[in-house]
């Protein structure tokens, strides 16, 4: 691997191995999605706690301070909206230029695999991957399934991984599944991230399934909904981020969660 590459990458992914991006990439399918609404603010507490974020150039460049900020995975796909005909027919709407200009450690395109639009999505990723590799600027590929949710199943998302990885993608993010998961982590020959999807009814639903997709081989989280549009973001984010980075239990996550939320500095025995 390039220095370059290779740098990045150790941006990205930290020395244990493990990372926790923050997305807040949302508004370039959805608007203005609540909690979100003026992403600065929405960031700044919870900043301390990511490894990354997640974000498209135009909320980059007015809602985040170069100077106060943690390595940049560049959202460059879209062209599409929650409103329109189908969310899986995006482009790419980024040039690798650009994402130089702002000094991403990586850039992020969605795949719509199985969709009307599955080839147009995959060619769009080979022909990032083309010029991110050279620029020593590594691609995340997103396994999107657009509104059908119910498509988050092991087979499925095994597929689109390593679809992906094949295509050249240096990192895969994917949807958590119930059974399964290992299968999909370990037929990906490149590293498995966790997205969140919509809002979990409760904390608890949210550290289980981070907990055994860490368990099953995902390297880390890009969590944003479950994050930001829980009542109590900070003790969440932290709580999560023991379960990344310290192999916390859920139990302990959810200790440091009500103890971060009722003040307190957090447990003694838990370091995050
Ligand atoms: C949208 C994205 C988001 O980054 C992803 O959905 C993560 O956010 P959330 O946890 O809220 O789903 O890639 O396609």
């Amino acid at each position: 691997m390039d220095w370059g590459m290779e740098n990045r990458m150790a941006q990205l992914i930290q020395a244990d191995g493990r990372c926790m991006f923050l997305p807040i990439d949302h508004g370039y399918f959805l608007g203005p999605t609540r909690n979100l609404e003026e992403p600065g603010k929405t960031i700044e507490p919870l900043l301390p706690y990511s490894d990354a974020l997640f974000v498209t150039r135009g909320v980059l460049r007015a809602a985040v301070d170069p100077a106060k900020t943690k390595p940049i995975v560049l959202r460059v796909s879209g062209g599409t909206s929650i409103a329109g005909h189908d969310l899986a027919d995006e482009g790419i709407t980024t040039s690798m230029e650009e994402a130089i200009r702002l000094n991403a450690s990586a850039v992020g395109l969605s795949i719509f695999v199985g969709s009307e639009y599955e080839k147009q999505s995959l060619l769009n990723l080979g022909k990032l991957v083309d010029e991110g590799e050279k620029y020593g600027i590594p691609v995340m590929a997103v396994t999107a399934v657009g509104r059908e949710l119910e498509q988050r199943e092991s087979r499925y998302l095994a597929m689109c991984c390593r679809i992906a990885a094949e295509l050249g993608a240096r990192v895969v993010k994917t949807y958590w599944c119930a059974d399964g998961f290992d299968k999909v982590v370990t037929g990906c020959p490149v590293p498995v991230i966790m997205a969140g999807g919509p809002q979990a009814d409760t904390e608890g639903e949210v550290m289980e399934f981070v907990h055994d997709g860490m368990q099953n081989g995902s390297i880390g989280i890009n969590l944003g909904r479950n994050v930001w549009q829980n009542e109590h973001p900070v003790p969440m984010i932290r709580a999560l981020r023991h379960i990344v980075h310290d192999n916390g239990s859920v139990q302990e996550a959810q200790e440091l969660f009500d103890s971060v939320k009722a003040g307190e500095p957090g447990l003694a025995s838990v370091a995050s």
